[in-house]
């Protein structure tokens, strides 16, 4: 565990290296650059990018594709934050251990930030150094996942749902779709940037479901029993603002129960690539005793 914990800071450091690299280099407004930066720039944990260059890695990939795949996908990720914060929809002040983007830089910048983090990531895609239809298969797997059926879809079925009574299938619903889908589109990126077998792809495609359903009700529970110092978020706001989470609607021990229920089978998924996916599987216990 401990060779996988340094595992994981050092392919942190080069995310996050890559990221700096791609905003240095951008020419975009002053002002527009700051607000990007600010939220961007300023830590996360890069599990999203991280899975892409696993996956990519687990299939003998192009490692270089990966890097670009990841960095899009850690930019629709920031995006979807900085939008979730928004007064509009969670009304958070604490992010990534400092205060939102809209309240430093003001409603209107952060929510053009977000778009302009959004289409970027696209034309980062549009460079991805692989064949002209993988590269179209990339931006369809992508937008799909972000966009209405995937997390767009799962942030609209969250926001209905505040304040009332839903069941646990229309949760498990909201939750795949709000982080499923990126998580999915993050490893199904990767596998793309080699040449999967069909049960590789449909193993993977398992094993994204249930990490991404494993990360989300985790995300509920540590709202509940988290530090909010570790985590760099306020907690107890899922409650204040009548959110549907695990622990609301099954209480603390059943939503853990849950999420170790998940994560085996994310884990389980894994097993036709024996100890080629160990990194794969240890991310799983990783995502489910994190405590940030
Ligand atoms: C938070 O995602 C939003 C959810 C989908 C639950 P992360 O916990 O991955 O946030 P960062 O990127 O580490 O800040
Ligand atoms: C957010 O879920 C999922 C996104 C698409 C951003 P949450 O609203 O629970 O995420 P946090 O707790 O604010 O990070
Ligand atoms: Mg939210
Ligand atoms: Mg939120
Ligand atoms: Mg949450």
């Amino acid at each position: 565990m401990e060779r996988f914990a340094t595992m994981l800071t050092e392919y942190r450091q080069n995310v996050d290296y890559y990221l700096e690299n791609l905003m240095a280099e951008s020419d975009m407004l002053p002002d527009l650059k700051k607000a990007i930066s600010y939220s961007l720039l300023s830590g996360g944990k890069r599990i999203r990018p991280i899975l892409t260059l696993l996956t990519c890695e687990l299939v003998e990939g192009q490692k270089e594709a990966a890097q670009k795949v990841g960095a899009a996908l850690e930019f629709i990720h920031t995006y979807s934050l900085i939008h979730d914060d928004l007064p509009a929809m969670d009304d958070d002040e604490f992010r990534r251990g400092q205060k939102t983007n809209h309240l430093v830089f003001g409603e209107g910048l952060a929510i053009l930030a977000g778009d302009a983090l959004l289409t970027e990531a696209f034309t980062l895609l549009t460079g991805v150094n692989l064949s002209g239809e993988k590269r179209c298969q990339l931006i369809k797997l992508i937008s799909t996942a972000a966009g209405p059926a995937g997390m767009v879809g799962g942030q609209v079925l969250d926001l209905q749902a505040e304040g009332k009574n839903i069941d646990l299938n229309q949760l498990k619903k909201i939750h795949q779709k709000k982080t499923g889908e990126l998580f999915k589109a993050a490893i199904l990126g990767g596998a793309l940037c080699g040449q999967p077998q069909r049960e590789e792809w449909q193993a993977l495609e398992k094993y994204a479901t249930n990490l991404g359903l494993t990360f989300q009700i985790v995300d509920d529970i540590l709202d509940v029993t988290g530090d909010s110092e570790k985590l760099g978020k306020e907690v107890g706001q899922d409650e204040k603002r009548g959110k549907n989470t695990y622990p609301s609607l099954l209480g603390l021990a059943e939503a853990q129960d849950r999420a170790e229920e998940v994560a085996r089978k994310a884990r389980e998924s894994l097993k036709i690539f024996g100890e080629n996916a160990a990194d794969l599987s240890n991310l799983v216990t990783f995502v489910l005793k994190r405590s940030y």
